[in-house]
């Protein structure tokens, strides 16, 4: 008979730390022995800071191939000058201890200078829809910037299947976009987005709210759904979204934007009848900016 110890059976309990990496030529061993046994990847980008939105698309991940990997990666070149590139959370052990319980196989956590070396050069342009007059209009120099570092990381995993949430959802279509035009050999898969109890979508932004302010964050959601049900119900487009404009300044944000968008291509759409929808919002409480969107 064997006799486990109070202490054995909670390390039995215990995760094993996930490895860190931080070495290309690492990187490369780790993923060339995994694709030598046969086993398919699946990448998870983040920047860090994670949250519980995150980790549910670690947990789709797992559903969709063999090895998980999370890169972790705050890129500078996607925050503008007057963003918050400096006070961005960094909380690598607690999201490294988070992985751990998640059983992922590695983290890619590369520097600055590992990523962009003093000679780097080569910089991506999406269009489409890249240039749809959303978060493009805003943040001029992000989507450019995500998806060259997007691109980066698909070369360094070389993943099969790499998440990404739709709560950043011009972002996905960015990056979906560039993974066919590029040929890179990556099943983009979407994954939806996790949510606060009264509706608020989850975001490492979330936290510079003070309390005041995030009692009203969840307007911006329940905004989102009341415009989408007018439109279901056959109210006009615009008239729909001008009403959902006017409700969400009324608690007190400053808009950037309100749009119904065709959902894949994020053009401008007239009606129901020309495809399916996506309801989009940007939107500032006081510094903190937030956005959201929802299918009609
Ligand atoms: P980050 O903001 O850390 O987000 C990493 C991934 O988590 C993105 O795909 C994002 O859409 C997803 N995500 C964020 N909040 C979510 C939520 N509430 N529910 C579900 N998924 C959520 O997006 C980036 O990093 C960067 O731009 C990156 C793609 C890593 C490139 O630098």
């Amino acid at each position: 008979m064997m006799v486990t110890t109070a202490i054995e059976r909670t390390n039995a309990h215990m995760a094993r730390r996930v490895r860190v990496v931080r070495d290309l030529a690492v990187l490369r061993r780790a993923t060339a022995r995994y694709r030598l046994a046969g086993e398919t990847i699946a990448l998870v980008p983040t920047m860090g800071a994670l949250h519980a939105g995150h980790l549910f698309l670690v947990r789709l991940a797992r559903r969709k191939a063999d090895r998980v990997i999370v890169s972790i990666f705050v890129n500078p070149t996607q925050f503008a000058p007057h963003e918050d590139l400096a006070t961005y959370p960094r909380t690598l052990a607690t999201d490294v201890a988070a992985l751990s319980e998640l059983e992922v196989d590695l983290v890619w956590a590369p520097s600055v200078a590992v990523m962009y070396p003093p000679d780097f050069a080569t910089r991506i342009t999406p269009q489409g829809p890249a240039e749809a007059g959303l978060e493009d209009r805003f943040r001029p120099h992000f989507l450019g910037a995500v998806a060259t570092v997007v691109a980066k990381l698909l070369m360094q995993c070389r993943p099969d299947v790499a998440v990404f949430g739709e709560k950043d959802y011009q972002q996905l279509k960015v990056v979906t976009q560039m993974a066919k035009d590029l040929a890179i050999p990556v099943r983009i898969v979407p994954g939806r987005t996790v949510r606060e109890k009264d509706g608020l979508a989850l975001s490492s932004r979330n936290a510079y709210l003070d309390p005041a302010q995030r009692t009203v964050a969840p307007t911006l959601y329940r905004v989102l759904c009341d415009c989408a049900e007018k439109i279901k119900a056959g109210q006009g487009i615009d008239a729909a979204t001008a009403e959902g404009r006017r409700a969400i300044e009324q608690s007190g944000f400053a808009v950037d934007y309100l749009e119904a968008r065709h959902a894949e291509t994020l053009e401008p759409i007239r009606s129901p009848k020309d495809g399916p929808i996506r309801l989009l919002v940007a939107a500032k409480l006081g510094t903190t900016r937030l956005i959201d969107n929802v299918a009609v």
